[in-house]
């Protein structure tokens, strides 16, 4: 039985420490006090980020970057989805526009929390509140497209296998799963000066705690995970990412993201490691020169793939 379904029963106490690999799993060190300096962290959840407005608006900034990058919100060959999910939904954004494009569908944003009331929302559109973790609230067969975009920082590496068939298993024959990752190893910035080392070495550490990936092993896994949970037509996708002005206005606008998302963890990185934020709000701004002395690229990859239909 995968690790995280006896949470069920027990909560994060119970599972087992061995299985979700990388440098063992402390109750008290996943569990961060619900505030650090002005961020609000969830408890009981291996999330790094925080879930508070400075986030939501973090988030938002990177839809629109994301999409300006993807030309779109998706790069699947759906065509007319009835049903389509997002899982992790962040503000809800894309699953709003995933409404407004395909009027007829039914959509829903799943995620711990809801993170801003959307009376703006299209009616086709529904929040869902559910952790991925301990399965989805949802019929099997059910979606025709299931999207799930930046969980590396809250999915733990030894479940991405079982939280990949969970997708599939509410997947619809003939239907499409997008998984959109990043990777915060150094060796997926290039090239990677010492400062930005530095960082990643710090959050690697955090995230590993948690048993996260902080090696890049699930961006490069992410086809593997979708064959293994039976999906065929799979497509890999890899966006390479200027960070800084060198990289003209996508450059600028990752910079911006990547330096706003390490200041996000700044205060439990500064508490983990007995050093002061202000010397890791310091080495996020060598970072940020950094990029732009080096020209350093980073990476986005979007794999789909296809439910086969029933026989
Ligand atoms: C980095 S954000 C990405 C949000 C959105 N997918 C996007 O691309 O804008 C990660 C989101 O996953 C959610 N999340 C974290 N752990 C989760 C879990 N176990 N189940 C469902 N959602 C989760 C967080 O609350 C957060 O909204």
């Amino acid at each position: 039985m995968p690790w995280w379904f006896l949470r069920r029963r027990g909560k994060l106490a119970v599972s087992t420490p061995a299985s979700v690999g990388g440098g063992g799993w402390r109750l008290g060190e996943v569990m961060l006090p619900r505030l650090r300096g002005q961020r609000r962290y969830l408890q009981e959840h291996p999330y790094l980020l925080p879930k508070d407005l400075g986030e939501i608006n973090r988030l938002d900034f990177q839809h629109y970057m994301i999409r300006a990058a993807l030309r779109g919100n998706y790069l699947a060959p759906i065509e007319q989805p009835r049903r389509i999910l997002d899982v992790g939904c962040g503000t809800g954004q894309w699953a709003i526009e995933l409404a407004q494009q395909f009027s007829q569908a039914e959509v829903i944003g799943l995620d711990l929390e809801q993170a801003r009331n959307r009376s703006s929302a299209p009616p086709n559109y529904r929040f869902v509140q559910g952790d991925v973790l301990e399965g989805l609230p949802f019929e099997e067969n059910y979606f025709d497209f299931v999207h799930q975009r930046l969980l590396i920082l809250a999915i733990p590496l030894a479940a991405w296998p079982g939280t990949v068939q969970e997708l599939a298993r509410v997947t619809a024959p003939g239907g499409w799963i997008e998984l959109v990752e990043s990777s915060i190893s150094p060796n997926d910035f290039v090239p990677c000066g010492p400062a930005m080392r530095q960082l990643l070495n710090w959050m690697g550490q955090l995230a590993a705690l948690r048993g996260l990936d902080a090696q890049g092993v699930v961006m490069q896994s992410l086809e593997r995970y979708l064959a293994e949970a039976g999906l065929i037509n799979i497509q890999r996708h890899v966006l390479e990412w200027p960070i800084g002005d060198w990289g003209g206005r996508l450059g600028s606008l990752g910079a911006l993201d990547l330096k706003e998302a390490a200041r996000a963890v700044s205060a439990p990185v500064a508490a983990r490691f007995g050093i002061s934020e202000q010397e890791v709000l310091t080495v996020i701004e060598q970072a940020s020169q950094e990029w732009n002395e080096l020209q350093t690229r980073g990476y986005l990859v979007v794999v789909y793939g296809q439910k086969p239909l029933a026989r």
